[in-house]
């Protein structure tokens, strides 16, 4: 572990770190500017190593101790996986890293929650990378809740790329959609749930297959919620002045920066990390 610097007495003004493999965290940073619009961020998308969706559990978690180091110099008050796929597999380890230099987040925690009040005994479908799904950790943290949640898990591996690459809202889209919607393992559902964060920029499309015969959940709303409750329970919410954002990317690539306008409407200043050399 390296020498971090000593966090200032009122840690309220310090940004959130938040992370993804990509665009698809930007949908939580997003939700995060309404929930709590004077909090600060610094968002790092790790392009370098998109898709994390097939990439091992020990490469995920090599990565994501990079990232939170970097996050923690700059230094932060907390840190967001915002990333089912990292939220998977890397979330203890980050926290055990982090002790009590910051808080930790993941985007699975909440949504469970969220599910398991809302659709108990219900039958209710999930779709996210490899990764998310072979972990098994939503029926993991569904079954705990005991409010018997009958989940019916299906790996979607095409979207995320699909979606940081700007194809949505198209033909080619809305056939790769159906193609994986009409899967027999989504038969019968109640509820979706988006168990991606890239994947809240094709909601509507997902929607429009299901005719609003099926609630489709996606928990970046609900995540920045949770967050902003936790905060300020701990006294750590900021509560007035201006937000100041800043993005890193460990690759430069073009899709990434006009990604980002659908967000943040102009143009956003990308910094390159490259953590990696
Ligand atoms: N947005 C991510 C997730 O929530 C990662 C997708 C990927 O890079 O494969 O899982």
């Amino acid at each position: 572990m390296t020498n971090l610097p000593n966090l200032p007495s009122d840690r309220k003004d310090l940004p959130i770190g938040i992370f993804d493999s990509g665009i698809g965290g930007m949908t939580v940073a997003q939700a995060i500017t309404v929930q709590m619009p004077s909090e600060s961020f610094i968002y790092f998308g790790d392009t370098a190593h998109l898709p994390y969706g097939d990439k091992s559990v020990a490469a995920l978690q090599a990565y994501a101790i990079k990232i939170t180091d970097m996050l923690l110099r700059q230094p932060v008050k907390a840190i967001l996986i915002a990333c089912n796929t990292a939220s998977s597999c890397v979330f203890d380890l980050v926290q055990e890293y982090v002790g009590s230099r910051a808080k930790v987040y993941n985007v699975i925690d909440p949504i469970v929650e969220m599910v398991a009040a809302d659709f108990a005994g219900k039958k209710v479908g999930l779709i996210g990378t490899r990764q998310t799904v072979g972990s098994n950790i939503y029926k993991q943290k569904l079954e705990a809740k005991d409010q018997h949640v009958h989940l019916q898990s299906l790996a979607t591996p095409l979207l995320a790329p699909m979606v940081e690459e700007g194809f949505f809202k198209n033909n080619l889209s809305r056939e790769v959609i159906t193609g994986y919607l009409s899967s027999e393992k989504l038969a019968g559902i109640q509820a979706l749930i988006l168990a991606c964060t890239h994947y809240p920029l094709i909601k509507e499309e997902i929607a429009a297959y299901y005719n609003g015969q099926v609630a489709v959940l996606d928990s970046s709303e609900t995540v920045a919620k949770y967050v902003r409750q936790s905060l300020l329970a701990d006294g750590l919410l900021k509560e007035d002045g201006a937000p100041d954002y800043k993005f890193f990317v460990s690759d430069y690539t073009q899709s990434f920066e006009e990604s980002t306008r659908i967000f943040f409407g102009a143009k956003v200043p990308l910094e390159l990390y490259p953590i990696w050399s």
